[in-house]
């Protein structure tokens, strides 16, 4: 698998990584075992940097990734995230931030986190705080690289004048276009982008199904994108660009993520599975090249991205 550079702090990963959400939160119910061998899969083919986070299961998902990457851990580099509080607010106090930062090193069984993400701008904590905060643990050797999820331009700037910022990690898939009027500033920054849910959070795989048959624990039971109006006009799309994956050999997954590796060198996709079958078939994306014909052909099917909004109003996130 090739490498990539985020950011200018010298922070290498595989071209592609991996999302471990799924495991414990938002798609159904997970199972540990599977989950494990999934992270270990990954690692195996090639894979280095693994995605978890403080609200994954308050410690559960951090426990997992810590579990699953012992063997290897010194080739890993490990993400993780805090910022939500239980009840779905925003929590970025240094002393909170220190204290999720403790629990999280605790849950992994590890020394140091390699990228520390503020999962959510707080509005109440000025990000310098955050920023100088993240630079003191940073300087106490707890965390190594910075940053940011779902941050906007003047966020990005002010906390990379205090600690700079090697990442930001945002929705970004075929069907959710909106951050590539953010990449300008991470250019001038020099950041790197980690586009999550490169999948469209499993839509782009040909996997869907009608809202109603999902699980009451799976977010699509209630996602825009799968609701009625939206979900035939996101299967007409997936249906064109099976065809056009299936004319290169590949499957539409690895479409999704090759097109996501072809908007940049600075992007580092982290898809999300639990099974160690779809890994496989989702780090195949990174042998796979798209022509200029590839690239039109997939514009011509999805111009503007997907159909419905990636959030319910109240949590969509407001980029400052
Ligand atoms: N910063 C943030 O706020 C934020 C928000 C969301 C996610 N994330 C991170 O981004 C990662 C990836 O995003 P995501 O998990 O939301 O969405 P995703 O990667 O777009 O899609 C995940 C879904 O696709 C399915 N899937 C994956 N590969 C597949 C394949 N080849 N064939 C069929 N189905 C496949 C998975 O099901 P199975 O597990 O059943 O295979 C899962 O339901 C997360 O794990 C998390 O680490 C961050």
């Amino acid at each position: 698998m090739q490498t990539r550079t985020l950011g200018r702090q010298g922070l290498t990963t595989s071209a592609i990584g991996y999302g471990s959400m799924g495991i414990s939160l938002a798609y159904g119910p997970g199972d540990e075992k599977e989950g494990i061998a999934a992270i270990q899969k990954a690692h195996d083919l090639g894979v280095t940097f693994f995605d978890t986070a403080e609200l994954y299961g308050w410690g559960e998902n951090e426990e997992i990734v810590g579990r699953a990457v012992k063997s290897f851990r010194d080739e890993a580099v490990i993400a993780t995230k805090f910022g939500f509080t239980r009840d779905g607010g925003f929590d970025s106090r240094p002393e909170h931030i220190r204290e999720v930062v403790d629990n999280s090193l605790r849950y992994l069984g590890m020394d140091h986190i390699d990228v520390l993400y503020q999962h959510r701008v707080d509005p109440d904590v000025p990000i310098e705080d955050v920023a100088g905060t993240v630079k003191e643990l940073i300087d106490a050797g707890k965390v190594k690289y910075f940053g940011l999820s779902e941050a906007g331009p003047e966020t990005l700037r002010r906390a990379h004048a205090v600690q700079p910022v090697s990442v930001l990690q945002t929705e970004y898939s075929l069907f959710e276009r909106e951050v590539e009027v953010l990449f300008p500033v991470l250019d001038e920054l020099g950041i790197g982008f980690v586009p999550y849910s490169p999948l469209g959070r499993g839509f782009l795989t040909g996997t869907a199904k009608p809202a109603d048959q999902y699980d009451e624990t799976d977010m699509r039971s209630w996602d825009a994108r799968w609701q009625p109006g939206n979900f035939e006009k996101n299967v007409a799309a997936t249906h064109q660009l099976t065809e056009l994956a299936a004319s290169k050999d590949a499957t539409v997954a690895q479409l999704a993520l090759a097109w996501l590796l072809a908007q940049g060198d600075h992007i580092v996709p982290i898809p999300g599975t639990r099974s160690a079958k779809r890994v496989e078939e989702n780090i195949g994306a990174a042998d796979i090249s798209l022509t200029e014909a590839d690239l039109a052909r997939i514009s011509e099917i999805l111009p503007e991205g997907g159909f419905g909004s990636r959030y319910p109003a109240g949590m969509s996130p407001n980029w400052q």
